[in-house]
């Protein structure tokens, strides 16, 4: 009896692991959390009184998007997250915590959700996911919506602020604000940016 209980055990967590493993690869991120007061940073980040939509992109386990909802109750915080082990994660934080009505997690490629109506963007992803991002955020986004990125920049928007939070790792927040400004063909001042604070 006792050998089936443990060899239902381990086939499960070989699931879990392959399962994990299987959508690390087809996200190309892995579902690393933001450190505590690096989430403080971001939320701090945000200028917008009352934004009414506050997406995340790639929610991961689902930190970041509590501590959204939780400071801003007005708002509606979605996180999109494509990957289903840290998406039924947060879902599960999210029942600990039935007072936050105003957040929810959707299993959603993120590239595929229309923008317009998000005031603010919260996310920690990749460079590559930062390029790709970018053209998608500048054509959709209203003017004034920000977007608070950890660790990674765009390649060609220039942060209206930037710091970095300390600790174990040195993590920069890149904070931007997008305006009417045509995205530059040639020019990366972010990277350049990115370079003086490194
Ligand atoms: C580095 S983790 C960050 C998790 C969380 N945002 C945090 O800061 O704690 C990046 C997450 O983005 C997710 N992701 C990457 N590309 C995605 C996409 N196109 N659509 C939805 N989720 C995506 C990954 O599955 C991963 O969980």
């Amino acid at each position: 009896m006792l050998t089936f209980f443990y060899a239902f055990i381990t086939l499960g967590l070989i699931a879990v692991v392959a399962f994990n493993e299987y959508y690390q690869r087809s996200m190309k991120a892995c579902p690393m959390p933001t450190a505590a007061s690096t989430r403080k940073v971001m939320i701090d980040g945000i200028h917008q009184a009352s934004p009414k939509v506050i997406a995340e992109l790639g929610s991961g386990w689902g930190g970041v998007a509590m501590a959204a909802a939780t400071r801003y109750p007005d708002a509606q915080v979605i996180g999109f997250e494509g990957s289903l082990m840290p998406l039924l994660f947060s879902k599960c934080r999210k029942m600990l915590h039935p007072r936050l009505k105003n957040l929810r997690f959707v299993k959603k490629n993120f590239f595929e959700n229309d923008m317009h109506d998000v005031d603010v963007v919260l996310c920690y992803l990749s460079n590559p996911h930062m390029a790709q991002l970018e053209p998608k955020l500048h054509r959709e986004l209203k003017n004034g919506a920000e977007i608070v990125s950890s660790t990674f920049y765009m390649p060609h928007w220039l942060p209206r602020e930037q710091s970095i939070v300390g600790g174990v790792y040195n993590t920069p927040v890149y904070i931007y604000e997008k305006t009417n400004v045509p995205l530059p063909e040639n020019l990366s001042p972010t990277a350049q940016a990115a370079q003086k604070i490194s």
